[in-house]
């Protein structure tokens, strides 16, 4: 594989059913400190080089709580990602959402437990701002895009559970009451970690179904029906924000480790 193949700008994490709108032309598996990647597919969309990594794994093998996501991100941003898309399936906390929206997240709320959380265990000690945790300019045009193709959610605070188990009807009632409206198991530490490598981050979610407690019975099955019927929804809005990126990154996200230790803050322009 020539160099130029292995480098990419822009990357999609989603689950299966996304890779296919892309014409793939290499598959690699990035080596980091944290151990070997997925395989990444790279392509190229539009002009721009795109890599799409399945957060499940090729054959969607690996549970939420199991997923390398530091291998993952660091990959990505080895291979010169800036822009990471991600797409989540979620469950609906907030009543005004139903099985088949589209939401764009503002703000989350971390409920994992065992996942290793940051890039940063040793010094020099770094504290990531997290204030916007979702890129504003990525957030802009995914909502931008989603609109053109129907109704979207462009507000709401996710909530990323460890699982691989639902929640119960007492955790979604807690979740309701501290202002979560999704609740999914693979937005966290996700995001965290695109940020501190100073990556921007947005995720299009899609409801597959309503929280438990809230509707009947949840099943898997229900979740994989739902993503079924939204994808080519997805794939549109996910190609559309491809093409209207711009080149150079207008958001403050590249600024995190700098702003994050000691001394950052005096050359933060
Ligand atoms: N809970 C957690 N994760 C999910 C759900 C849910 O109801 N639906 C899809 N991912």
């Amino acid at each position: 594989m020539g160099a130029a193949g292995r480098r990419a700008s822009i990357a999609i994490i989603g689950g299966t059913g996304l890779e296919e709108m892309f014409n793939v032309s290499e598959v690699t598996n990035v080596g980091t400190p944290y151990g070997i990647s997925y395989a990444i597919s790279i392509c190229e969309v539009q002009g721009r080089r795109v890599a799409f990594l399945p957060r499940h794994g090729r054959k969607h093998d690996i549970p939420p709580h199991k997923i390398n996501f530091r291998a993952n991100i660091y990959a990505l941003h080895k291979l010169g990602v800036e822009r990471i898309i991600a797409t989540n399936a979620v469950g609906a906390i907030n009543s005004n959402f139903k099985p088949g929206d589209i939401v764009i997240p503002h703000d989350l709320i971390d409920f994992t437990r065992q996942r290793p959380l940051t890039f940063y265990d040793t010094a020099p000690v770094t504290h990531i701002d997290f204030t916007e945790p979702y890129c504003p300019e990525l957030r802009r045009i995914l909502i931008e895009k989603a609109r053109e193709v129907g109704d979207v959610h462009e507000q709401a605070v996710y909530v990323c559970t460890e699982g691989p188990r639902f929640e119960t009807p007492a955790e979604i009632k807690m979740f309701k009451l501290l202002g979560c409206d999704v609740v999914g198991m693979t937005g966290v530490p996700e995001a965290t970690l695109a940020r501190e490598l100073g990556m921007c981050y947005a995720t299009i979610c899609f409801v597959s179904n309503m929280a438990a407690g809230i509707a009947n019975r949840l099943t898997y099955n229900e979740v994989l029906e739902m993503s079924k019927r939204v994808m080519p929804k997805l794939r549109r809005i996910v190609y559309e924000t491809i093409s209207s990126i711009p080149e150079t990154r207008n958001c403050q996200c590249h600024l995190s480790i700098k702003l994050g230790r000691v001394g950052g803050a005096g050359g933060a322009t």
